[in-house]
């Protein structure tokens, strides 16, 4: 991989993690009373990791030689679909499950792409898949769903690398 398609990479990270900051405040926001409070802290929680990923990611980049992805327009039109903000707080979780799936996916592919030709940028994405494999627990355990993700994806990912 040349630098600059790591930071490529890099930036595509950092526009799930945007869009997760987003998405999760949103529905933190909007889940209102004392009922939703275990909602809450895990919509909150969650986004403030995001916060920092979008941050750490930036680093990186800047690091590189790049320029981090901050204009919002550019970051949708990368993202290539709208946010989702449904009014059921299972929906929410729902959706953003999903979200977790999807960067779940996404680093586990660039950590077998960087693997040879930069360790550092694979440490930080495997750091920062840990804690999204934790949150995509938060919201399936919240659902009632024993398992949050499945390993097979990873199989795929490294015969495509
Ligand atoms: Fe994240
Ligand atoms: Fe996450």
């Amino acid at each position: 991989m040349t630098t600059n398609e790591v930071i490529d990479l890099l930036n595509h990270a950092r526009v799930l993690e945007l869009v997760a900051i987003t998405q999760y405040m949103n529905h933190y926001y909007r889940v209102k009373g004392s009922t939703y409070e275990e909602a809450q802290e895990i919509f909150k929680s969650a986004a403030m990791m995001e916060m920092k990923h979008a941050e750490v990611l930036a680093e990186r980049i800047n690091l590189l030689g790049g320029d981090p992805l901050s204009d919002l327009n550019k970051v949708m039109q990368h993202y290539g679909k709208a946010l989702s903000f449904p009014d059921d707080v299972n929906e929410m979780m729902k959706v953003d499950l999903s979200l977790e799936h999807t960067a779940i996916n996404e680093y586990t592919s660039a950590i077998a792409k960087v693997a040879n030709t930069d360790p550092v940028t694979r440490r930080l994405f495997e750091e920062i898949l840990e804690v999204e494999e934790g949150h995509a627990d938060s919201f399936a355990s919240y659902l009632g769903e024993k398992a949050a993700f499945e390993l097979q994806e990873f199989k795929k990912y490294q015969a495509a690398a």
